[in-house]
């Protein structure tokens, strides 16, 4: 069987959601942090800190993500994350936002082969004490002109293992993954492979692993959203029941709110809500109620409709 990973959510899938996850569902194999850019000197932001902070880390194995197109600034982050205890550090070649991709960073870097080549070569000169993985989509703009170019530069570097989300910048996440392209990457990526891109069911799952039997891994993000449950139900086939998705969510809003505060997580739940939403299509006056509240007694009484 692949490997099951959770993807990394820039405000969703935060240490709280994935402890939350571990404890009611499991199935997860590894989880990857949203992305920290680095920071001058050797050291993390606030937020950041509580993000990295072993301890909230504790029992799962985590992959930090790092986004630069510095090596320096890779390679210092990569040594104070194992200096922390983490064992594999992953880095950004996907990210699709404009302020991002206008930095040359994320999925803006595979729009420059050669700084890309740069990078790694600087990179992977210098000792690094942890595996190094890759998370990438399949170029900018046009898959079929730019992918083989860029498959060839991972393959030159000792990337321990390559995540790819099948879709190119342009696409941001509409439409659908390019498995042409991926198959690209099946037959010719030499790190460990792993799929990302539109896994929302056991079937999904089936269905890419008929099509390529050898995968190391595969990556679910919005699809672990709305099923939670999804990896425990890939590995065992026993469906998340209602009951469990109320206490999920329970807890997930206690946890929240003992961080936050109440404002900040009612923002926060309606994000996860814009996945978890997916649910509920014949709902749509009650996911309303959720998106329009302004306290925790309106949250509290939205979501009771939704979840019984
Ligand atoms: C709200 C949101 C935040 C994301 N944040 C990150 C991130 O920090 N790092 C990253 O590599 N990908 C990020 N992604 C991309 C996901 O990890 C994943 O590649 C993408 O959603 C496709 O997989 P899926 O169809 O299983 O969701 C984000 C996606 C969304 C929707």
């Amino acid at each position: 069987m692949a490997k099951l990973y959770l993807a990394p959510m820039e405000e969703v899938t935060g240490y709280l959601f994935r402890q939350i996850i571990e404890r009611h569902f499991g199935g997860v194999d590894t989880y990857f942090t949203p992305f920290l850019s680095p920071v001058s000197g050797r050291s993390f932001k606030t937020r950041q800190g509580r993000e990295f902070d072993p301890s909230h880390n504790k029992g799962l194995f985590v992959v930090p993500q790092v986004l630069t197109d510095d090596a320096d600034g890779a390679a210092d982050m990569i040594r104070l994350l194992a200096d922390l205890g983490y064992t594999e550090v992953n880095l950004n070649f996907g990210c699709p936002s404009g302020t991002v991709v206008k930095k040359r960073r994320g999925s803006g870097f595979l729009r420059d082969p050669e700084g890309m080549e740069e990078f790694f070569g600087k990179l992977f000169a210098q000792e690094l004490p942890v595996p190094v993985s890759v998370k990438t989509r399949l170029g900018y703009a046009d898959a079929q002109a730019e992918w083989p170019r860029i498959l060839d530069i991972y393959n030159r570097h000792p990337i321990s293992e390559l995540i790819v989300h099948a879709r190119v910048r342009e696409d941001w996440y509409g439409g659908t993954p390019d498995m042409d392209a991926f198959a690209y990457a099946y037959d010719h990526c030499k790190a460990p492979l792993c799929f990302n891109g539109d896994i929302t069911s056991v079937a999904d799952y089936e269905a890419l692993i008929g099509r390529f039997p050898n995968l190391n891994a595969v990556m679910i993000g919005r699809g672990a959203v709305t099923n939670p449950g999804i990896f425990r139900e890939i590995r065992e086939g026993r469906e998340m029941t209602p009951a469990e998705l109320r206490d999920f969510h329970d807890d997930l809003y206690r946890a929240y709110v003992n961080l936050w505060g109440v404002k900040d997580t009612l923002f926060k739940m309606k994000e996860v809500w814009g996945y978890l939403g997916d649910r509920f299509p014949d709902a749509e006056r009650a996911k309303k109620h959720i998106h329009k509240c302004r306290t925790e007694a309106e949250y509290l009484a939205a979501a009771a409709e939704l979840l019984g």
